[in-house]
């Protein structure tokens, strides 16, 4: 569904990615792990057109997307939640879910999606009409990923949703990438908390300097004390 060939990105005259390779089939979560700095991000960034490639190649369900413009990809059923959610804390729920769908105009399509969303997401039905700082961590998390999914994405692009959450609302984001999956996406997740990863994803890569340094089976990596040690912290 997802295939990186050799992509190299970066910020300015600085290099980031080194060349990375990777790919996520369908219906697979499948995670994308390594220390801070690593350049997880920015391969997300990459992917969804936010960061041009300098090289490689970017396909998605069939179609070259090296040079789309991000809102293209978005059509083409791409969708990235960012790092540290970013709801907009002034408007409602329900206005935030709006916006994720804007490239959507057909507003049944849209009212349609959003009761989808309610549905996985039960807590955004009853607080719709609140603005969005309000909710709790995990509350907006949940906002975070159902503005994504209004765009009817067949691949969710997720970074670092545990980010900042109490144990207790892992469970939760657990709970949200679970739902996600449910209902046929596939998910690249970004994640610090390896063990979440690890337990979510059926596949994962490890991103070192912006290089790719495993591609392994979750269940292979979960044994592999050196590479755990080695690049996710024990
Ligand atoms: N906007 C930016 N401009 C310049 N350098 C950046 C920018 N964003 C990130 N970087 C650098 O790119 C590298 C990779 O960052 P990032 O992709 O955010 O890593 P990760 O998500 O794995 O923690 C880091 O060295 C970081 O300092
Ligand atoms: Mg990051």
């Amino acid at each position: 569904m997802l295939e990186l060939d050799g992509v190299t990105s970066g910020y300015g005259a600085v290099t980031i990615l080194q060349g990375v390779s990777l790919s996520v089939g369908e219906g697979e979560v499948v995670a994308l792990l390594g220390p801070n700095g690593a350049g997880k991000t920015t391969t997300l960034r990459t992917i969804s057109a936010l960061l041009r490639p300098r090289a490689g190649r970017i396909r998605f369900n069939g179609q070259e997307i090296t040079r789309a413009e991000p809102d293209a990809v978005v059509r083409l059923g791409l969708a990235h939640c960012p790092e540290e959610r970013k709801v907009w804390p002034r408007m409602t729920v329900a206005e935030n879910l709006e916006l994720g769908a804007y490239t959507v105009s057909d507003r049944t399509a849209i009212r349609d999606r959003m009761e989808e969303v309610f549905t996985s997401f039960p807590v955004l039905r009853e607080r719709r009409t609140e603005y969005a700082g309000r909710l709790s961590g995990g509350q907006q998390q949940m906002l975070a990923v159902g503005r994504a999914l209004m765009s009817a994405p067949k691949l969710l692009l997720l970074d670092e949703p545990s980010l900042g959450l109490s144990p207790l609302l892992m469970q939760q984001v657990a709970g949200i990438i679970r739902a996600v999956h449910a209902r046929g996406v596939s998910v690249l997740l970004v994640e610090q908390n390896i063990s979440l990863a690890l337990h979510l994803a059926s596949r994962a890569y490890v991103l070192s300097s912006g290089r790719v340094v495993a591609d392994s089976p979750t269940r292979a990596l979960r044994a592999d004390k050196t590479m755990l040690q080695a690049y996710l912290g024990g």
